[in-house]
């Protein structure tokens, strides 16, 4: 059966592992690993911006051995009307895996659902999975594990990247923290999941409107933008209280690393001091999205048909 990773509890807390074990080796021996070679093509849609989610899966596809055919939604059919199904199946016929950047989580499952190739989540409104699979890369790097390391997300709890990390790192064993305003809490479908897993994995789930409750001893502490991409103009005086700046890190563990998937509005979520400081690992994290989605990929193809 084909896989897919459409949201971050696609992958068991094994699987998740061995993909995080891939990704250490594919950073190690950086072009060891060639699942598509040929080439083999790999389409890639975006229907928002981006940078390094283009970077990284061209650069990875092509280290992989194969080719990144990139393609804009305004230039693509799918932007004039073309239905999801229809170009599930063009695609299919043609690629060896989907990647996709767009809004609603229904229309990613609606291509998995389309086609028999391995369809990967390059963002949606709902979820970020590849970006969460880049940090806790990066987090196993700077603690040696993951399993009872507690993280703190602090900000928008209710975006993509909080739902995420809820999902991710329960699934990981570690203890997820959300710090974020009580009128904009997590999805709490996504919360409740997350507990469940956390249960099985002896991680666990805390979701406060307190952020010196979330941030009290964490070992990592992470951010991302007040205002996701499709929400232009929202309001952001409600998500003051958890910019990760100096007060708010002297109040994590003293060894904490500090996380942002990027891009970052210094000033707002976070501090210039805090981002550009010595406990940030931003810029590791960036790089570790090109290897996590290799691992990532390269697990898919050897799994799907
Ligand atoms: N972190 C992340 O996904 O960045 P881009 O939006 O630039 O791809
Ligand atoms: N939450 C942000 C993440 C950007 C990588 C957004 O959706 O715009």
């Amino acid at each position: 059966m084909t896989r897919h990773f459409l949201r971050d509890d696609d992958l068991t807390p094994a699987e998740q592992a061995e993909v995080l074990d891939l990704a250490a080796r594919a950073k190690a021996d950086r072009f060891g690993l060639r699942p598509l070679e040929g080439p083999r093509t790999v389409a890639v849609l975006f229907d928002k911006s981006s940078t390094r989610t283009r970077i990284s899966f061209a650069t990875g596809i092509a280290e992989l051995g194969g080719h990144a055919l990139i393609m804009d939604a305004g230039t693509s059919q799918l932007g004039r009307g073309e239905t999801i199904a229809d170009t599930a199946r063009v695609l299919e016929r043609q690629v060896s895996a989907i990647v996709w950047r767009t809004g609603g989580q229904e229309r990613i499952e609606e291509m998995a659902e389309g086609t028999t190739v391995p369809v990967v989540n390059a963002l949606t409104d709902a979820f970020h999975p590849c970006q969460i699979l880049a940090d806790l890369q990066t987090v196993r790097e700077a603690k040696g594990a993951l399993a009872g390391v507690t993280l703190a997300y602090l900000g928008d709890g209710a975006n993509n990247m909080a739902h995420s990390y809820l999902l991710g790192c329960a699934t990981a064993g570690m203890h997820v923290r959300i710090g974020g305003p009580a009128a904009q809490p997590p999805d709490a479908g996504v919360v409740a999941r997350a507990t469940e897993i956390a249960a099985a994995t002896g991680g666990s789930v805390t979701v406060t409107d307190d952020p010196a409750r979330a941030a009290g001893g964490a070992d990592v502490l992470a951010t991302d933008t007040w205002v996701s991409m499709g929400e232009e103009g929202k309001g952001t005086a409600l998500y003051e209280p958890y910019a990760v700046d100096e007060k708010l890190l002297a109040l994590a563990d003293p060894e904490a690393i500090v996380l942002h998937c990027l891009p970052a509005y210094r000033g707002k979520e976070i501090a210039a001091s805090v981002l550009d400081g010595p406990r940030s690992r931003v810029w590791d994290e960036a790089e570790n999205r090109l290897h996590a989605q290799k691992a990532l990929l390269a697990w898919l193809l050897e799994r799907s048909p």
